[in-house]
């Protein structure tokens, strides 16, 4: 901080725009299509509202959450982003600093600018403890898959993020426009250096590809590690997901990147999280911006929730000092939601807190759920997860 008027950038987005290349910024900012996946993403949190509840009493506020058997001080992690390097020439090893400094998990991204190991040894650098995961685009070639899953592991990640939202490459409207296609040269995705098929030094492209139940039940044989399904907005997928030994899920429309038509990461919440009745984990991101947000994404029955472009635009225009200070500002905005709904624990809030503006709000109680409007009337009880 730099002196009594320097806050938190109003508009980070903004920001960030002024310090990158307009293809690039684009590339973060945007969507497929319309961009109303998008758009939505944040828009459905402006049309809830919290119900606070008063004269609790409670004690010392706690905001930990339990996930996979650690504790995290709080219910947020860094979502996966592709090329940090793009946003800040310092990339990943900037952001997992920082995330590990401010106590936040981090899911580095299989498009990360810097190899898996480099990330996690940066994260440990700060916190020596720091949960680090690995996204993964299962890959057509079996012995891909299994050498990226094998250097996740050796890099020490913790779990594997498995997308399973993208069969085919989104349609990205401002990419196709600005024919940005590929990143700029001394720039590759680090990950897929040295993978078996190509030669030694160079890297291959993700592949996008409909992989099947099967290659995931492959993937289960091949690692221990806990794996996260993410990208699942289908309650039907998410109760086949748990059913096959899935550990935890993260409802997403990948940042509105992918299907243009898909709901709110929110609005998909509660069907998921009723469908799973609490036997994982549900993790949730896509428009989370502030704490009220995280909060809402909690009372519906998320454990946690993941930021992904206000850590890049953070990273862009503050470099590590940047996303330590963003993520610690989402902390402590959430803890004093926390508070003023009346939660002394993330626990505390529950989905009757959850109503929609712009309509009066029925009433609750034993007949609850009621005249809830759609989604909303999952109501998770204290207690009611056990991980
Ligand atoms: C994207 C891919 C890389 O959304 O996940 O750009």
């Amino acid at each position: 901080m730099t002196g009594s008027q320097a806050g938190p950038p109003h508009d980070p987005a903004g920001s960030a725009r002024a310090k990158l290349r307009p293809e690039h910024y684009d590339y973060f900012a945007g969507g497929a299509g319309e961009e109303t996946a998008l758009r939505e993403n944040e828009d459905a949190f402006g049309r809830l509202a919290l119900l606070p509840r008063v004269l609790r009493g409670g004690g010392d506020r706690d905001t930990r959450v339990s996930v996979l058997g650690r504790d995290w001080p709080a219910p947020l992690f860094v979502s996966p982003t592709a090329f940090h390097r793009l946003a800040h020439s310092d990339g990943e090893p900037a952001t997992a600093r920082a995330a590990a400094a401010a106590g936040v998990p981090l899911v580095t991204g299989m498009a990360a600018t810097t190899a898996v190991a480099d990330v996690v040894a940066a994260a440990r650098e700060a916190d020596p403890g720091a949960v680090v995961w690995f996204q993964l685009y299962l890959q057509p070639e079996p012995e891909v898959t299994a050498e990226l899953v094998l250097r996740a592991e050796r890099a020490g990640c913790s779990a594997l993020v498995v997308t399973v939202d993208s069969p085919v490459f989104g349609r990205r409207t401002r990419d196709l426009r600005n024919g940005f296609h590929d990143l700029p040269p001394g720039l590759a995705a680090e990950n897929m250096r040295d993978l078996p098929g190509v030669p030694p030094g160079t890297t291959r492209d993700i592949a996008m590809w409909p992989a099947g139940w099967d290659d995931l039940a492959r993937l289960r044989e091949l690692t221990g590690l806990p794996l996260v399904l993410k990208g699942v907005l289908h309650p039907e997928d998410a109760r086949v997901a748990v059913d096959r030994g899935v550990d935890a899920l993260v409802v997403s429309n990948h940042g509105g990147r992918q299907l243009d038509a898909a709901p709110a990461s929110v609005e998909a919440l509660p069907a998921v999280a009723e469908a799973v009745a609490g036997r994982v984990p549900v993790l949730l991101d896509g428009g989370v911006r502030r704490g009220t947000d995280i909060a809402l994404a909690l009372a519906l029955g998320a454990t946690a929730v993941g930021v992904g472009r206000p850590v890049l635009w953070a990273l862009a225009t503050g470099g590590e000092d940047g996303v330590r200070e963003a993520l610690t500002a989402l902390r402590e905005d959430f803890e004093q939601v926390l508070a003023l709904c009346g939660g002394t624990r993330p626990q505390d809030l529950t989905a009757d807190q959850v109503v929609a503006r712009g309509l009066p709000y029925p009433p609750y109680g034993p007949t609850a759920g009621q005249g809830v409007p759609r989604g909303l009337a999952y109501r998770p009880r204290r207690g009611e997860r056990p991980w």
